[in-house]
């Protein structure tokens, strides 16, 4: 039930901290080497993979597109995302030193399925990231790294997504492992990391009634744009995507990279333009994305920014600031998601719309 929750979605939001914490649970040996239950692949057969495609449909894409950055990083393994309904049409290259990887939280959708079975014939392995125990995806596999979120009755997906997230980065650190490109004290420091994560994400559900007023502030909104960089990319293309399923408003999220190639073109006054800012410290995102930042303001653009505590460097540029713990850049997403979600989430409902059955959209969707 919803638990004086006055929606599902709401309710499985605050629920989050708790689903990530089960979802890292048991995860290490009494040596505290990461051990993954259902992982059913032989580390000969994770040694010799070559290249991964993680294959996967709408919010669970995304959560695809964060992993590629951390299972590179971590591994050294090319890794490719693709939406499901793509892939098998455009005749992709696998043999059996392909890993593909399905992320689905039903288990059950439909695009996904068949792009699993499609891999399989040409003798790829398949390893499915699932909240659903038995269902036809894992069935289908070779392994399975279950998410444990608990059941998700809202259609978009929250918690479901921030479990897929730990799932992708548990794998991304047993690869590390397994082929020995991190040494077993930096994947502790990760996991130490990632075990912080309930208590950050809680920090952040603790502000929702800053998010909730700004949310409140926004209907009547026609348009929304997210900016991102690295991991904060797919996290900009989440809140779009959580806006247009649930508030009906269109939304686009973008590569804060790309705006000069095109998207800035749409930046007029009053425009709000929601932008998720990479942690300082590496690789001169941060400034790169505060450049952005600067373009989009210059022109007219209302800014809302989401920076972690203690940078000040943004607030000049701010006409509003999320905090956000401070977190390592691979990691944010598991914070960053979270307002955007506590955003779309109060400004459907102060619309008047229902945020657990969203029109026109189901569940899991077993057609392809
Ligand atoms: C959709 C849902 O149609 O399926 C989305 O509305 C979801 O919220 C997508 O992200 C993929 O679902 P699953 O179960 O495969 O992760």
């Amino acid at each position: 039930e919803k638990d004086g929750y006055d929606w599902f979605m709401r309710k499985e939001i605050f629920e989050q901290p708790h689903a990530v914490a089960d979802s890292l649970l048991g995860r290490r040996d009494a040596e505290g080497r990461l051990q993954l239950d259902e992982m059913r692949l032989a580390d000969e057969e994770l040694r010799d993979i070559d290249k991964i495609i993680i294959i996967a449909c709408g919010t669970s894409f995304y959560a695809g597109m964060v992993a590629k950055y951390a299972i590179e990083h971590w591994t050294r393994t090319p890794v490719e995302v693709e939406l499901a309904s793509e892939f098998r049409y455009r005749d992709p290259i696998i043999d059996s030193t392909t890993l593909v990887v399905a992320i689905s939280q039903s288990g059950e959708t439909a695009d996904t399925l068949q792009a699993i079975m499609h891999a399989r014939a040409q003798r790829a392995k398949v390893l499915a990231i699932c909240n659903t125990n038995g269902a036809s995806i894992p069935r289908e596999s070779d392994a399975v790294i279950y998410t444990h979120a608990g059941p998700e009755i809202g259609v978009a997906s929250t918690k479901g997504l921030l479990t897929q997230l730990v799932a992708c980065y548990l794998l991304a650190l047993y690869i590390a492992q397994v082929k020995g490109t991190r040494y077993g004290d930096e994947i502790e420091d990760i996991m130490a990391q990632l075990e912080a994560m309930p208590d950050h994400i809680r920090t952040v559900l603790d502000g929702a009634e800053q998010v909730y007023e700004l949310a409140r502030a926004h209907v009547g909104t026609r348009s929304v744009l997210f900016l991102g960089r690295h991991a904060g990319y797919p996290v900009a293309l989440e809140g779009a995507l959580k806006l247009k399923e649930l508030a009906y408003i269109h939304a686009e999220g973008f590569a804060a990279g790309e705006l000069k190639h095109g998207p800035i073109a749409l930046i007029e006054d009053g425009l709000p333009v929601l932008c998720v800012v990479p942690p300082r410290g590496r690789d001169h995102l941060h400034e790169k994305m505060l450049s952005g930042i600067q373009e989009v303001r210059a022109r007219g653009a209302r800014t809302i920014c989401l920076a972690e505590a203690g940078d000040t460097s943004i607030e000049p540029y701010a006409d509003h600031l999320i905090r956000l713990p401070k977190v390592p850049v691979l990691l944010q997403p598991l914070v960053a998601c979270v307002p955007l979600q506590l955003f779309a989430c109060e400004l459907a409902t102060a619309m008047g719309h229902d945020v657990d059955q969203p029109r026109n959209l189901a569940k899991s969707v077993t057609v392809e």
